[in-house]
């Protein structure tokens, strides 16, 4: 999201900090959970709620009833941005409505998550320990940086037939400058890990999907030549607008292109833009925006409701973009 909407508060001092590093878990712990896939599976992408305390909350929840009943989910997968100047208590009431509507859902972090009255690490063990229909997991004290880097497995005749990758793309960076950190070294070593070990343990290359909050810094490089592809590349413009400045982090760590070179991961999916709302190939990797959830910080009124990600026998994807206006539930 915009940096100018940056906000510097105590807690997110206090939570600078937060990151397990220091112990090395078996791979296979970082599968959270098995699915049944069945076909034509709909997963619900809502992004960037931002609920605070200071929010009707239950306005905001009636307004998400528009988009989750549209939706008919199999699935939630919220792409970070949860939350803005919230307790516990705000944090607990959305992962409850989340958890009410009988789907399996899960959550990643963004920037903005630990701009709150608690800290991520808070959360991350809250959620880890959730149960009900929540299916997040992070290894809190592992040598992996960030709090929600797993994976679902969807399961077909007893094999591993999509993989759901949940990535944290941390919060902020200022080390290199001010601006949004990005994916580190030991997250991209854990990725590669985590497919080489699929691969062998589903009998083959397996394909995968991921989620994660801020886009990669690659997001320029496709939207651009997208625009200029004669469709004789593997660069395509599939959907959508670009209404403000990508906010990427400024420094590349290489996360894309280990993605391109494991062969695995078919599509990625991210919030942050809060008015970017499009969907391009590149190289072979869908990149998606989502569609912000609510109306809390920046929006644009016609940008607001979710977007339903279709996963088909043949693994290809199709997609519904959910659109609701406040003025249905005032
Ligand atoms: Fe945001």
């Amino acid at each position: 999201m915009k940096k100018r909407l940056f906000l510097f508060t105590p807690v997110l001092a206090l939570s600078l900090s937060s990151c397990g590093i220091g112990n090395h878990h078996d791979i296979s712990e970082y599968i959270a959970k098995e699915i049944n896939y069945k076909s034509n599976f709909r997963i619900l992408q809502l992004t960037d709620v931002h609920l605070a305390d200071k929010d009707d909350q239950n306005l905001q929840f009636k307004f998400m009833d528009l988009t989750i009943n549209d939706a008919h989910p199999d699935m939630i997968i919220v792409t970070g941005d949860l939350f803005t100047i919230a307790s516990k208590s705000t944090a607990k009431r959305l992962f409850s409505y989340l958890d009410s509507k009988n789907v399996p859902w899960t959550v990643t972090f963004g920037n903005h998550d630990e701009q709150c009255f608690f800290s991520v690490d808070w959360m991350t063990s809250y959620l880890n320990n959730y149960g009900s229909n929540c299916v997040f997991k992070d290894i809190q004290d592992d040598d992996v940086h960030g709090n929600a880097n797993f994976a679902i497995n969807l399961k077909k005749d007893g094999k591993t037939f999509e993989q759901l990758i949940i990535m944290d793309t941390n919060r902020y960076d200022f080390g290199h400058g001010f601006g949004y950190d990005h994916v580190k070294d030991n997250q991209i070593k854990w990725y590669e890990s985590l497919v080489d070990y699929t691969t062998t343990a589903n009998g083959g290359l397996t394909e995968s999907l991921m989620f994660y909050h801020i886009p990669l810094p690659e997001i320029d490089n496709a939207w651009d030549e997208a625009h200029n592809a004669d469709g004789t590349t593997n660069v395509h413009y599939q959907y959508g607008e670009k209404r403000e400045k990508t906010c990427p982090p400024d420094y590349n760590s290489g996360f894309f292109d280990k993605i391109v070179a494991k062969g695995s991961t078919k599509a990625m999916f991210f919030g942050h833009d809060h008015i970017n709302d499009f969907r391009v190939e590149y190289k072979g990797v869908v990149f998606s925006y989502g569609i912000k959830a609510t109306d809390r910080l920046y929006n644009d009124k016609d940008m607001i409701g979710g977007q339903v990600i279709i996963l088909h026998d043949d693994h290809s994807l199709s997609y519904e973009q959910i659109r609701h206006n406040y003025k249905e539930v005032l």
